[in-house]
């Protein structure tokens, strides 16, 4: 199997890659025609950590790495699904699309599929076969957005192979649909929105309430996003990420009979916390506190970053990993070390936990020409504490999920 050299990686999103793979779906497929290759990027959030599901704001930003998606039309009505990651291809008919999960990889294609499907008989259209092969340079399970990435990817290639045209968001839509409903995971909005919005030189503002968006310039000769992953991958992780969502269910339940004008978690004020909060069991409670604190620190990271404050903004960030580590405890001892080497070097704004948490990775937003000086001491103090090395990147930011002709 091809796949993507890993030297390439740091090149990011061009050309060059996307021909790599155009090369790749060749060899797997063989037969006539180039393939259209797509690609969609990861997301690295900086604020707002479990707020997307409590109704709060969050501000990710696209990664110059994702998931390559090169298909081909067919015109038998067959649909065979590789990845350069997988060994089994998986081969379907499109009148007999499986209904239900079978807890593989292809899940998460045949899940968009099926809503593209929906959305063209919708227009009158109808789609045929086709061949399709995923790959790619995004860590899997590090917390920055695999699954929206392979998702809205293949949303955004199945919708330029069938000419359907659809806005942007109904394919975020689309992918936040599959992940949900057929591959049954209780995600929030915000990774395929921060993967099939993104713009590059932007945070994206997302107000998961009400769904509004804005972008949020932030200077890259300025400043620097560093991602360091613990290489931690907790096998549990999803059932103590649905745990954190039952809690918050359960304390907003109790906490809105309080606050009659509340309609999620992120709308409960301090005050109801501070008069209520011990009616809740202790955990929830803590959750609560969490989210309701967050909310603050993430309008106020905001506004930090509006005025050109990367100090005040990486503030914030930093006071969001103590309160991810106390109250919504989330953190590994792992993570700690990396934030903690993180923030006492000078040149560093912030530092904290991203993604779900229980490992995966950490995000530093730092000055630019810092970044030697923070790889180095990175890896020095977690080679002390762990006896390995955690792998260190630097990522530009990314425009958004697209066509790439190659070259
Ligand atoms: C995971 C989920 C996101 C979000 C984050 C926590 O990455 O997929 O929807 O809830 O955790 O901020």
């Amino acid at each position: 199997m091809t796949g993507l050299d890993p030297k390439n990686a740091m090149r990011g999103a061009d050309a060059d890659l996307a021909a790599d793979h155009g090369r790749a779906f060749r060899d797997r497929f063989g037969g006539q025609g180039e393939p259209r290759v797509f690609f969609a990027p990861g997301r690295v959030n900086l604020m707002g950590a479990h707020l997307d599901y409590n109704g709060g704001p969050v501000m990710p930003t696209a990664i110059d790495r994702g998931t390559f998606v090169a298909v081909r039309e067919r015109r038998d009505g067959r649909v065979s699904l590789a990845s350069t990651r997988e060994g089994v291809q998986v081969d379907l008919e499109l009148d007999r699309l499986p209904t239900a999960r079978a807890g593989r990889w292809a899940d998460y294609p045949i899940g968009v599929l099926r809503e593209i499907l929906a959305l063209a008989e919708a227009q009158g259209t109808r789609g045929d076969g086709f061949d399709v092969l995923f790959g790619g340079n995004l860590p899997v399970g590090a917390g920055l957005s695999s699954s929206a990435s392979i998702c809205v990817g293949t949303a955004f290639a199945l919708d330029a192979l069938y000419g359907l045209g659809l806005p942007r968001v109904e394919l975020v839509h689309a992918a936040l649909r599959a992940e949900r409903g057929f591959v049954g995971v209780q995600c929030g909005i915000m990774d395929p929105y921060a993967v099939g919005l993104a713009r590059a030189g932007a945070l994206l503002w997302l107000d998961c309430k009400d769904r509004s968006s804005e972008y949020i310039p932030i200077d890259h000769a300025q400043v620097s996003i560093a991602v360091a992953d613990t290489l931690v991958r907790r096998e549990l992780a999803q059932g103590m990420f649905n745990e954190r969502v039952a809690q918050c269910r359960a304390a907003f339940d109790l906490l809105r009979r309080h606050q009659s004008d509340a309609t999620c978690l992120r709308d409960i004020r301090f005050e109801t916390l501070a008069a209520h909060g011990h009616e809740l069991e202790p955990a929830p409670a803590r959750r609560a506190h969490h989210v309701i604190e967050e909310v603050a620190r993430t309008f106020s990271a905001r506004d930090a970053l509006r005025r050109g404050d990367a100090a005040g903004f990486g503030a914030e960030m930093t006071r969001a990993h103590d309160s991810l580590r106390e109250q919504f405890e989330v953190s590994v001892p792992e993570l700690d070390c990396l934030v903690e080497s993180a923030v006492s070097m000078p040149g560093v704004h912030g530092a904290r936990l991203t993604g779900a948490g229980f490992g995966g990775c950490a995000v530093v937003l730092l000055e630019r020409g810092a970044e030697a000086e923070l790889a180095e001491r990175l890896v020095r103090g977690y080679e002390r504490a762990f006896g390995r090395a955690p792998v260190v990147e630097f990522f530009g930011g990314d425009p958004g999920p697209r066509e790439i002709e190659c070259t």
